[in-house]
């Protein structure tokens, strides 16, 4: 049930709902979709991955401090170049072909649904003066979509990646995510913070990505689970995102309001030590519990990487459930189903559980001994059952690299 080689299959789009799900590699499956949709083979391929977040959720936008790492989890296109300011784009999640050119990338919304990540990706790459060369692309993924594990900013970085090699485009591995946020922000639309694009772009294989947001200064920091006996069980909670975006945009609107209060240019500003000081200074409850989250959640980010680099991995599981209550009672983005599953993981004897992601749905952590894996994930199916939730799906995080030119 928990073999990391058997991904949880996608929540498909509406549109896919009649396809077979797809076998077979992602990279092989994506030059293949290539060969079949154009008739001749791509010049290459890109991969980028879906991420979790080990600790340090909504401090991104706040100027703070966050902690993901890359998942084996996929996304690839196969490419090549076309002549002229056209683009071509297959996807096998729809079996469908998009097609756009200089006018639908001259600015933001004239492209939608799964494309405009594609089109957002070539718009902000022209808004940031490079020649983006015409391409064909295909694309396949095994990151499943709508559970939080960031399949947009995969698309987005493979595309991206793509089409930097293809145009020889002079832009290095640091300031892509910016791009990518930027089409992500301003193209597709939704307001998230750096990290996604961050973590699927400058993570590496054995290491969680210890980035500040304000400066984009990273540290990678060894995450090596297996040599403590442990493992990391991702748990979908495959709850419906009920309102995520609209949950999403108030709380980065009650943060940016809060810091405007306290004078400070953003929470991260706010220093653990002078947090009373700070929530005295305030008169509603509601914004008081949104800054004590960001402002403890940056604390807890700093004392995990402490332990990490202090080789104590096994003891950041208090640090991940405090998370867990920080997110339920104080920033109020949880929802039944992930607090029951952090609830059994924890029952079943996890060391620690959090949610991951911006919240609403999407997945639960938690840290478990390597050999009890199976039992945990057991648990919070019984446990699931009992409540007539949705059965929800499980995988095993092993730190992977970000994105790259296979
Ligand atoms: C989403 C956003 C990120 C971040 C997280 C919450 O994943 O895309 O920028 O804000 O939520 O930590």
């Amino acid at each position: 049930m928990t073999d990391p080689a058997l991904p949880v299959p996608a929540a498909p789009p509406p549109a896919a709902s009649a396809a077979p799900p797809p076998v077979g590699d992602v990279a092989d499956r994506a030059a293949a979709g290539f060969r079949h949709r154009y008739g001749a083979p791509a010049a290459g391929r890109w991969a980028a991955p879906g991420r979790v977040n080990l600790i340090g959720e909504h401090t991104d936008y706040n100027d703070g401090f966050v902690l993901p790492f890359a998942l084996p989890l996929r996304t690839v296109v196969a490419a090549a170049p076309q002549d002229g300011d056209r683009w071509t784009v297959w996807s096998e999640l729809s079996d469908a072909v998009v097609e756009f050119g200089a006018d639908e990338v001259a600015a933001p919304g004239r492209v939608d649904g799964w494309a405009a990540y594609v089109a957002g990706v070539v718009w902000a790459l022209r808004e940031a003066g490079h020649a983006v060369p015409g391409a064909r692309l295909a694309i396949a993924s095994d990151v499943p979509l709508g559970s939080g594990l960031s399949s947009s900013a995969a698309l987005e970085a493979a595309v991206l990646a793509a089409l930097v090699d293809l145009g020889g485009l002079d832009l290095p591995a640091e300031a892509r995510p910016r791009v990518a946020q930027r089409a992500e922000n301003a193209y597709v639309g939704a307001p998230t913070g750096i990290m996604d694009q961050s973590a699927v772009i400058r993570c590496r294989a054995g290491h969680a990505l210890f980035l500040d947001c304000r400066t984009e200064a990273v540290e990678h920091i060894p995450f090596d689970l297996a040599a403590a006996g442990l493992a990391m069980l991702v748990i979908d909670s495959r709850a419906p995102h009920r309102h995520a975006d609209g949950e999403y945009a108030s709380r980065r609107t009650a943060c940016e309001k809060a810091a405007g209060l306290l004078g400070v240019p953003a929470l991260r500003d706010v220093a653990a030590v002078d947090l009373d000081d700070a929530l005295a200074r305030l008169d509603d409850d509601e914004i008081r519990r949104r800054v004590r989250h960001v402002v403890t959640e940056d604390q807890r980010v700093l004392d995990t990487v402490a332990l990490l680099r202090a080789g104590r991995v096994g003891d950041i599981g208090p640090l991940l459930t405090a998370s867990h209550a920080s997110m339920r009672d104080d920033f109020e983005i949880t929802v039944p189903e992930v607090d029951t599953a952090v609830e059994a993981a924890l029952a079943a004897g996890a060391y620690g559980a959090r949610m991951t992601g911006g919240g609403f749905g999407g997945c639960v952590l938690a840290l478990v001994d390597a050999d009890r894996a199976d039992t945990v994930a057991d648990a919070v199916a019984a446990e699931y059952a009992e409540r007539g939730f949705r059965a929800p799906g499980f995988h095993l995080a092993t730190p992977a690299p970000g994105a790259h030119r296979l």
